[in-house]
């Protein structure tokens, strides 16, 4: 395959010192900005990905070219591919797996729910058996998910909380795939530390979510839907800032034990973790418009509505104590000065001609 011979004459996935980490999903957002700090730092990064069109494929390709440029290469493949797994394995004998490949958002769950139990359960558990099976058996960080607590209405969420109220079947899935880690460091050893991420955002970030899109229609002039609560209060998210949640998943790796399996047999206890990484200040949605309106000097056409039930949680607010305790996990960056790096990489990723305000100037030069 390709892929192997780029991987066997480069020395970049094989390091004597360091970590040697498979990033699954690194075409992804939060993929693509944690391969290029491990990258950074000295660790050796072997990405795969397999550039589906649940949102712009573009978009994937020109953070794949991004990483290329700083010598990351993405395998382009599917985590259900277990011969292919087995294949980089033996390649390269990892001592690390950052799990990031999964079918997010809620909402689409709706309209593809199969593409959700294919990735994050079926695809979570095929990934798991090939890590069983390697020799020497590698730490796995993987994503799960603020959607696990659903409708718990503690406040903030702790990770003892109950998560037995899912609210959609993606957040099924992510609990479902805590629930199969325990599994496999219960009887093979596996080493496995689960993040629970609180919306993330930050440039090169997803278009299906809210402050991406909402930014596209508010400079397209288009109109946005902000939700409110049935009880007619505002919807709120535990917005955090990808720097932040790259600074979580590598000191999630540091402090990740080893597996003390090897080849499938179990040795002792291994840690199963999961922590919350969150920025710990929930914001309501309407403050987010706010926000963009300000930075893009253009007022949303806004439509407020009742929460449709699509999935969607009313509140998410993260206690992140028990991060901070294990690996000094601090969210340093609010959500003004965030969507403010956001705007400006979406302006120059997408280019001035997306904001009217130019636009417009542009045409009543030539009138
Ligand atoms: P993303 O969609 O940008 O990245 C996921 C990547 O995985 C994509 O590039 C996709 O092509 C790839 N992928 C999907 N299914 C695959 C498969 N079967 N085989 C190989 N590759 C596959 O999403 P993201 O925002 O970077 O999210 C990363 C992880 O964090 C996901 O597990 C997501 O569920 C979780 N998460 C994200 C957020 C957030 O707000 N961004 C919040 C909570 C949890
Ligand atoms: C996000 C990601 O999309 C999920 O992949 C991830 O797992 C989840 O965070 C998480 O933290 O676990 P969500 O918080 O729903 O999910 O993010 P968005 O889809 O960007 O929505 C943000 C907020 O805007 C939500 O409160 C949502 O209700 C609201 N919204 C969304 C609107 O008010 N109007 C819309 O048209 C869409």
């Amino acid at each position: 395959a390709s892929w192997e011979k780029q991987v066997r004459h480069s020395s970049t996935p094989r390091r004597l010192n360091g970590f040697s980490v498979l990033v699954t999903g690194a075409a992804g957002f939060v993929g693509s900005h944690c391969s290029l700090a491990l990258k950074k730092r000295g660790d050796g990064v072997l990405g795969l990905d397999n550039f589906n069109d649940y949102y712009d494929p573009s978009l994937k390709r020109a953070r794949q070219n991004l990483l290329s440029k700083h010598q990351i290469f993405i395998v382009d493949g599917d985590l259900n591919d277990a011969a292919l797994l087995t294949k980089l394995f033996d390649v390269v004998p990892f001592t690390h797996i950052l799990h990031l490949a999964a079918q997010a958002g809620v909402r689409y769950a709706m309209q593809n729910p199969q593409s959700y139990v294919r990735s994050n359960i079926a695809g979570f558990v095929n990934l798991l058996e090939v890590a069983k099976a390697a020799n020497p058996q590698p730490a796995i960080v993987w994503a799960s998910s603020s959607s696990v607590y659903g409708l718990n209405t503690e406040n903030p969420f702790s990770e003892r909380d109950r998560t037995d109220q899912p609210a959609s079947l993606y957040a099924a899935t992510k609990k479902a795939g805590e629930e199969i880690a325990h599994t496999y460091n219960h009887i093979y050893g596996l080493s496995l530390t689960g993040l629970r991420f609180f919306t993330v955002y930050g440039p090169w970030g997803r278009p299906d979510m809210a402050y991406f899109f909402f930014t596209k229609d508010i400079l397209q002039g288009k109109s946005i839907d902000i939700y409110k609560t049935h009880n007619q209060k505002e919807v709120a998210r535990d917005f955090t800032y990808i720097d932040d949640v790259v600074k979580g998943c590598l000191g999630a790796l540091d402090t990740a034990e080893k597996s003390t399996g090897s080849g499938g047999k179990k040795k002792g206890p291994a840690q199963l973790r999961v922590y919350n990484l969150g920025n710990t200040s929930p914001v309501p949605v309407g403050r987010l418009v706010s926000i963009l309106e300000g930075l893009l000097g253009t007022k949303a056409k806004k439509h407020v509505i009742t929460m449709p039930r699509n999935g969607d949680v009313p509140y998410t607010h993260a206690n992140v104590t028990l991060a901070y305790k294990d690996f000094g996990y601090k969210p340093t960056t609010d959500l003004a000065s965030g969507l403010r790096k956001f705007v400006k990489w979406y302006v120059n990723y997408y280019g001035i001609e997306s904001k009217p305000s130019k636009a417009t100037q542009r045409a009543d030069e030539s009138s």
